[in-house]
């Protein structure tokens, strides 16, 4: 469904890799993706899901707007993954069920 630029033909260099973990697990992503672009071109189109009905939701507007691409990085919830520039050995989690609310 996504291809990077290099990979349709037009020409665009690939960036240099980077090295960042999602749910446990590594991929590999391009310096200067943003975490919700890393995770579309790695297949992961679901950031996180729906408290009360868990729908699959992931980044749609691709610009702040729209909050659908809230991810765990590094310990902290609820980060805007389309805001996000990845770095080297950066943890996400996508976020799955109901929340804690810590006071
Ligand atoms: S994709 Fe809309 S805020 Fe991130």
């Amino acid at each position: 469904m996504f291809r990077r630029l290099e990979a349709a033909g037009t020409g665009a260099a690939p960036g240099r890799t980077v090295r960042i973990s999602v749910d446990g697990g590594a991929i590999e992503c391009r310096e200067g993706d943003s975490v919700a672009a890393a995770l579309l071109a790695a297949g992961m189109p679901a950031c996180r899901d729906t408290a009360v009905s868990g729908t699959p939701r992931g980044p749609f507007c691709m610009m702040g707007v729209c909050y659908d691409c809230l991810v765990g990085i590094d310990g902290r919830a609820n980060q805007q993954a389309c805001m996000t520039r990845v770095r080297e050995g950066m943890a996400v989690v996508r976020q799955t069920g109901a929340r804690e609310v810590s006071a």
